[in-house]
């Protein structure tokens, strides 16, 4: 594959929870495109589903909604994922496309999706929390990925090679503590160990979820200069997940900007945060002090107005477009009709009844 080739291709993707409260469209209709080589950010407030898109794309979902609906002990939690219509929208699970390396994942059996898992497509997550098994040495750890794929390879290159990538990311003495457990390390100690095991096996993708947001702002820098030479340096495509407009800002060449399930604008990143045409996106644009500098720079005039009101709950989302109860520009048809996903310019996209007539003043 060729830079600038689609590597992921998500279609109308749908990932959807049970609750007590009805089904929670975590991931509602999202298609996009992540290229060879390059970086896409996907930010969206907290709640927007952005996690679940990621669990959704890795063949991950339902394992951890049917594992949370198990543990609900609610025995109708417990069998809803098996009782809807096969085939209807209306039914907790997954659906949709997921491509990558023009291999269909969607359906794919479990025993197929470890094999690429980790080692073609891997995965940072979010929380620090419970991403190492505090049981086993950090350097066991970040050999999994390898130890799992390659039944060959001997101890002590295995010994090598993960210092080899405790090195690349800059953990410090990493010959003398490779062999202690993951309580040993800070925060930002933790997050170069586990960017290291989502590289150690040469995957095509990683999918980096809120690397930054459980850290301080020393850390914060420290992580994004190592995401940085990641992108500079390896051969490996980046989804970047993140909250913040100015972690995306930083990496990403094209944005998706989520809101409630769905994505309502897609497209290069100086378009998004220089020019943002869906309400919500000149909304979070508001929203970040860092934008404004950016924006400043570039000889626009700063605002920091932000986005009244706050997102929906996922289980009882609004009719219509789902942003119009916060929308300044929302008429009639706003409350009352989904907006359908426009592409407005060569691979820019836009939910949103009103585009073309509003602008950000
Ligand atoms: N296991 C689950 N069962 C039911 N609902 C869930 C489950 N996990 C997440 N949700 C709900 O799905 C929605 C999307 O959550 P998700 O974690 O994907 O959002 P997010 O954008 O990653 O948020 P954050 O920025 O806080 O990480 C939320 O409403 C959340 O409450
Ligand atoms: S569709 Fe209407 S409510 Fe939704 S973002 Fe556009 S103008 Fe606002
Ligand atoms: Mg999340």
């Amino acid at each position: 594959m060729a830079k600038g080739d689609p590597l992921l291709i998500v279609q109308n993707l749908r990932a959807y929870y049970p609750s007590k409260k009805g089904l929670v469209r975590a991931v509602d209709d999202v298609s996009f495109i992540v290229r060879e080589g390059e970086c896409v950010g996907l930010l969206g407030e907290s709640g927007s589903g952005k996690s679940s898109m990621a669990l959704a794309i890795l063949g991950l979902f339902e394992k951890v909604a049917r594992f949370a609906a198990g543990a609900s002990n609610d025995p109708e939690l417990k069998q809803a994922f098996d009782r809807g219509t096969s085939g209807s929208n209306e039914r907790p699970g997954l659906r949709g496309r997921v491509v990558f390396r023009d291999r269909e994942l969607t359906g794919l059996p479990q025993e197929e999706l470890v094999k690429i898992r980790g080692k073609e497509l891997s995965l940072i997550p979010q929380g620090l929390g419970h991403a190492l098994n505090p049981q086993h040495s950090i350097g066991h750890q970040t050999a999994e990925p390898i130890e799992v794929h390659e039944d060959e390879v001997r101890l002590l290159e295995l010994k090598k090679k993960v210092l080899e990538y405790l090195g690349i990311v800059q953990l410090a003495d990493a010959g003398l503590r490779y062999v202690m457990d993951p309580g040993c390390f800070s925060g930002g100690e933790s997050q170069r160990i586990l960017i290291a095991m989502a590289l150690i096996a040469g995957p095509y993708m990683v999918i980096a979820d809120e690397p930054t947001s459980a850290l301080d702002v020393t850390m914060q820098r420290q992580i994004m200069n190592v995401l940085r030479m990641i992108k500079e340096e390896f051969d490996v495509s980046l989804l970047l997940i993140s909250h913040d407009a100015g972690v995306i800002a930083e990496l990403a060449d094209r944005v998706a900007v989520m809101y409630a399930g769905k994505i309502v604008e897609s497209g290069p990143a100086v378009q998004i945060f220089h020019n943002p045409q869906h309400p919500y996106t000149m909304g979070l644009m508001t929203s970040f002090p860092t934008i404004a500098m950016m924006q400043m720079k570039a000889g626009k005039k700063p605002r920091l107005r932000g986005i009244p009101g706050d997102p929906p709950d996922l289980a009882n989302i609004p009719s219509g477009c789902p942003f119009h109860p916060r929308c300044r520009y929302v008429i009639d048809i706003c409350r009352e009709i989904i907006p359908e996903d426009r592409e407005v310019e060569p691979d820019h996209h836009i939910r949103c009844h009103r585009w073309g007539e509003i602008s950000d003043e």
